[in-house]
């Protein structure tokens, strides 16, 4: 006989826990979630939504992610989750379209927003994209403990990102930026990217990141949830 338990034992327990976690009573057995192991975040995907919803008054904390279509919310959520596609990712910008909720070790959720920024969306879809993401920053409805702004290494804080930070300040959301893609740069643009970002955002904490690659993503468990361990 063994002291520990089985994976199946804890599966069981696992299961048995959550279906006592009131949202996951309203919205019934997940449809997406990640296997448990050691260090690794546990999180299930619990929905998505597009406005005023009960979610929104679950006594748990969001942290949000945040940023340009396609610089990589989804890919960062799947990453911190050690996992490839609880968040839905794609190659065709503005893929995520509603708000949505993963609960992530039983206690904290990770929302993952939709894109704003892409070119070719077409402008009245851009302009409810930016409705959508204003509400749930500043519409008073939502209360995310903490915003993470992620912008490409490549390109820097756009217009976009700047106004995104505008509104975390005036909203009182503590921010902290991942410089994701940082795989894509050399040794020397590395340097630069992140002295540059010192330079122009002093007060502003942020981590270099690559969701592809892994950079980064157990200094962001471990800042987000205090989780140190695992890859
Ligand atoms: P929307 O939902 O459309 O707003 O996009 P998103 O921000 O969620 O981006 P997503 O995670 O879907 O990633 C977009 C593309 O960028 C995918 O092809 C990813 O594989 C790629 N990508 C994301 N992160 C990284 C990274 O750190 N490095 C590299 N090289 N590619 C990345
Ligand atoms: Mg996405």
């Amino acid at each position: 006989m063994t002291l520990s338990k089985t994976r199946q034992e804890k599966h069981k327990e696992r299961h048995a826990a959550q279906k006592e976690i009131p949202i996951l009573k309203e919205t019934g057995r997940p449809k997406r979630s990640t296997k448990s192991a050691a260090g690794i975040p546990h999180a299930v995907f619990v929905k998505g939504i597009r406005g005023s919803d009960s979610i929104l008054g679950q006594p748990l904390p969001q942290i949000a992610f945040v940023g340009r279509s396609n610089v990589g919310k989804s890919s960062t959520i799947n990453a911190l989750l050690g996992v490839h596609n609880i968040a839905r990712t794609s190659r065709t910008p503005g893929k995520t379209q509603e708000i949505n909720f993963f609960l992530v070790n039983d206690n904290t959720f990770f929302v993952d927003l939709p894109g704003y920024g892409y070119a070719k969306v077409p402008v009245k879809d851009a302009e409810q994209i930016r409705k959508h993401i204003l509400w749930y920053l500043a519409g008073g409805e939502a209360h995310p403990k903490l915003i993470v702004l992620i912008i490409d290494a490549r390109h820097g804080a756009t217009a976009d990102d700047r106004e995104l930070m505008s509104i975390a300040g005036k909203e009182g959301h503590p921010l902290l930026v991942l410089i994701n893609k940082i795989d894509k740069l050399s040794g020397n643009e590395r340097t630069k990217c992140l002295r540059e970002f010192t330079e122009t955002y002093p007060t502003t904490e942020f981590i270099p990141f690559s969701a592809t690659a892994k950079e980064g993503v157990t200094a962001v468990r471990k800042r987000l949830l205090g989780t140190t361990t695992g890859q």
